[in-house]
């Protein structure tokens, strides 16, 4: 029989797991592995004042802990880290982390960068899987032990010289979750009793990563329960989740091995990191948040920090990726942009109704809660509804475009969209507005509208027009018993257009002096349907007269 290529990985005996009955309701420590683990898989990796930069950029958004760097792999990091200390750029309350192997050098140089520091945590790892041991190490559990103990100890013993810094140890499996549990839990226990200063107060982080993603999520969740389980001093350790996302469900693993008892999440922003990245922290924060849980970390300014991460690290942020994506809260399809509109205009019942203050169709966050908003949240495609195209009129411009005229409108929008092949912006909208119907291009043009109150019934109106028509001044004069049914019966008798105008929409845009009023007018033809003209004048008569000579342009256009 041929032997497989590939094979799952075996699922974990675990018939009482409890974490899929359990509810999230805490947030987990955070610790940003940015300047180390992401760091070191930028094609063009930051210099020294671009580290420093992000560094402060991560203490403003509330990270305790932030692993700096590898200062014993290169003298770029080492040098950081002299100067995070030296310079005193840590604030009081964060921790900075610094990898090693379990190597005696590379501890003492470790050690060297650590110098004066207030808070560190001095992170040891050792491979603990077959496939390393055997293929990269040529080694075996023994001696994988034995290094780890030795390390561990030459790690308290340095830190023991350090009496006026706090120093904390973490310790990583690498591998854990292609490594023999059992083995790496005897591993952990020695460990553990070989830094022998762990407290509750001073836990000791037992980081359990997923190197590579080479499981299915729940096994994630499955292994970190059962280690929970297994470990005797579990007040005393903070059990911390490293996922990678090889297979795409480092955030899925993540939450899901949070439920099964992880304290602490290790990860970057937008998931930089080896490959295809470790568990993207904005993800997981904004997803915990979503849910009601404080996280500690302030993403108010989303777009700031992913507009910097993108500058510092050359690489761009994925337009669908969630929370910082530019497409994020944009909704492309009508139906759902007429749903986003109407969520939004009836937010207020929203508690009432669900018993939460945001529940919107189609936005399971307010974008606003991210310092994105609302202006940009709709894009126009030649799929979008009328529903959506009005709301941007509406968000950007003030525009109130009456439900009757819609989808005129949607059809002049689809039109230029289709000619452009692609989406457009909200100003795009609006020149169509005003392009097509405000000010469409015709043989009518007004020259002046003088409407008189008859000298008895003032409400009785005569009326004088002049028109240009293809260039050619015509004057008529008509009565009726208003300024707009005056303008019509004249301006009927020279523009060769037999229509009726039916009950238009005003609006006022703009307040004060500098008020504008809209006039919406739909112009019935015998027998032929309903075009609207848009007229905007400071005087409302003006206005609605402007906005027939308007329709009747859009009239002309439509039968030459
Ligand atoms: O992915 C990993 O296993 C690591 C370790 C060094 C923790 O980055
Ligand atoms: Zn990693």
């Amino acid at each position: 029989m041929k032997t497989p290529k590939y094979k799952a990985a075996a699922p974990i005996e675990m018939p009482d797991r409890q974490w899929p009955a359990r509810t999230l309701a805490v947030s987990p420590a955070w610790c940003s592995v940015d300047l180390r683990d992401g760091n070191q898989a930028l094609p063009n990796p930051m210099d020294p004042g671009q580290k420093l930069e992000y560094f402060q950029m991560l203490c403003r958004i509330g990270f305790k802990e932030i692993e700096a760097g590898f200062p014993s792999a290169s003298q770029d990091d080492f040098d950081f880290f002299r100067r995070l200390i030296d310079g005193k750029h840590i604030p009081d309350d964060v921790f900075i982390m610094g990898l090693t192997q379990c190597r005696p050098h590379l501890i003492d140089r470790t050690f060297e960068a650590f110098k004066g520091v207030k808070k560190g945590i001095v992170h040891a790892y050792i491979a603990t899987s077959d496939l390393h041991m055997k293929q990269v190490f040529g080694t075996d559990q023994k001696g994988t032990l034995r290094a780890a103990v030795e390390s561990t100890r030459r790690i308290r013993a340095l830190a023991d010289t350090m009496p006026e810094s706090d120093i904390r140890y973490e310790f990583s499996p690498e591998e854990f979750t292609d490594t023999d549990q059992s083995f790496c839990l005897e591993m952990c226990k020695a460990v553990y009793a070989a830094w022998g200063k762990a407290t509750p107060e001073k836990p000791m982080i037992l980081n359990l990563p997923a190197t590579v993603e080479r499981r299915p999520p729940n096994h994630y969740a499955d292994m970190i329960e059962w280690f929970i389980n297994n470990f005797p001093h579990r007040d005393s350790v903070k059990i911390s989740l490293h996922a990678h996302n090889d297979q795409g469900m480092a955030v899925a693993a993540t939450e899901l091995a949070l439920l099964a008892g992880g304290d602490r999440v290790e990860g970057t922003l937008f998931g930089h990191g080896e490959r295809t990245g470790n568990v993207d922290l904005v993800t997981v924060a904004n997803n915990l948040f979503s849910r009601g849980i404080g996280t500690g970390l302030d993403f108010s300014r989303l777009s700031e920090i992913a507009a910097t991460v993108e500058r510092l690290t050359g690489m761009s942020v994925y337009y669908r990726q969630p929370y910082a994506g530019e497409y994020a809260f944009t909704a492309f399809s009508g139906s759902h942009q007429d749903a986003i509109n109407k969520g939004l205009h009836r937010l207020g019942e929203a508690d009432k109704v669900f018993g939460m203050k945001w529940k919107v169709p189609y936005l399971h966050v307010d974008p606003a809660d991210l310092g994105r908003s609302f202006e940009r949240m709709i894009r126009i495609n030649s799929q979008s509804g009328k529903g959506g195209i009005a709301w941007v009129l509406e968000q950007d411009y003030g525009i109130q475009v009456p439900k009757t005229m819609q989808p005129e409108l949607r059809e002049e929008v689809q039109t230029y969209s289709e000619a452009v092949g692609r989406e457009i912006s909200s100003e795009e909208v609006h020149t169509v507005f005003r392009e097509k119907f405000v000010n469409p291009a015709g043989p009518f043009k007004l020259i002046g509208y003088w409407p008189r109150p008859d000298d008895k019934d003032p409400t009785f109106i005569h009326g004088e027009v002049r028109v240009s028509i293809n260039g050619v001044e015509k004057t008529a004069v008509a009565d009726g018993n208003g300024p707009i049914s005056a303008f019509v019966h004249a301006v009927r008798s020279v523009v060769g257009i037999d229509f009726s105008v039916a009950d238009y929409h005003e609006q006022a845009v703009g307040k004060g002096a500098d008020a504008q009023a809209l006039a919406y007018v739909p112009l019935k033809l015998e027998g032929n349907g309903m075009v609207f003209g848009v007229g905007s004048d400071s005087n409302i008569d003006q206005a609605a007269v402007r906005a027939i000579i308007a329709g009747l342009n859009r009239i002309a256009g439509k039968h030459r």
